[in-house]
């Protein structure tokens, strides 16, 4: 949310000075409401401004798309030092998403990007636990009794971690594929785990996402979720939702 005046000013309507004038003679409307007070908030992506009856912004669709990110892209929206981010590949874009959450600079695969700021809270927040799936070529071939290990939780610097899946997918002579699964996104997590283990990680491809699937998307292609995949999506975070409450409901008690 930000002062409309400043909404304005950014939009080169007027200088601020001059938009909060246009406020105080009712030119301007905020979903159809005279915005008359300089305090007014509004949000460009979600409140629908006219100044002198035209329109000056139309609330921007939602929506959350599917990059399968090459390695040697950053996915951040800019980088100070000029390395390629994700949003050069997102060329005839015209809504401003942004990442959600972070893959490596050497890993690639499955990244959401989205305008929509609830949707992005929700899937990045740790309480929501939504799973992110990888397949990781480490090196060796980790026993079982090591991706058990994983799953009960080994300690990093930064405090405990967990896998919740982890199977072989395919085993070499020095090295191996390995499926897993994690619902946290902090940062190099999945290579620090399997380097707690002894079997760093070669390669690194992020292949799901709760419910969503990378699936053959080609790599630097992108592609809007479907209604279903954001069902999907929506109903897992209705899930951990009622979850989380339950588990606070019993914790009081
Ligand atoms: N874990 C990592 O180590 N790197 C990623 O990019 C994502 C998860």
């Amino acid at each position: 949310m930000e002062r409309i005046q400043k909404i304005l000013a950014r939009a080169g309507i007027a200088s601020r000075r001059e938009a909060e004038r246009m406020m105080l003679e009712g030119r301007v409307l905020v979903n159809g409401k005279v915005a008359d007070q300089l305090g007014f908030k509004a949000d460009p992506l979600k409140d629908h401004i006219k100044v002198d009856g035209k329109i000056l912004f139309r609330p921007e669709p939602k929506i959350t798309l599917l990059l399968n990110k090459p390695k040697g892209y950053l996915s951040t929206v800019k980088d100070p030092t000029g390395r390629p981010t994700v949003m050069d590949l997102l060329k005839g874009v015209k809504w401003r998403v942004y990442p959600l959450g972070r893959l490596d600079f050497d890993a690639e695969g499955l990244l959401l990007l989205t305008n929509d700021g609830d949707l992005a809270y929700q899937l990045s927040h740790p309480k929501f636990s939504i799973p992110r799936t990888y397949w990781a070529k480490v090196e060796g071939v980790p026993e079982k009794k090591e991706l058990i290990r994983l799953k009960r939780g080994v300690m990093l610097e930064d405090g405990e971690a967990r896998i919740v899946s982890a199977h072989i997918l395919r085993q070499m002579e020095k090295h191996s594929w390995v499926e897993a699964a994690v619902t946290e996104g902090r940062n190099h997590l999945v290579k620090r785990m399997f380097s707690a283990i002894g079997h760093p990680v070669l390669k690194l491809k992020r292949v799901g996402f709760g419910p969503i699937r990378l699936g053959n998307l080609p790599i630097g292609q992108m592609r809007s979720l479907t209604d279903e995949e954001m069902e999907g999506l929506k109903k897992l975070i209705a899930v951990r939702t009622r979850d989380e409450r339950r588990g606070t409901i019993e914790d009081r008690r």
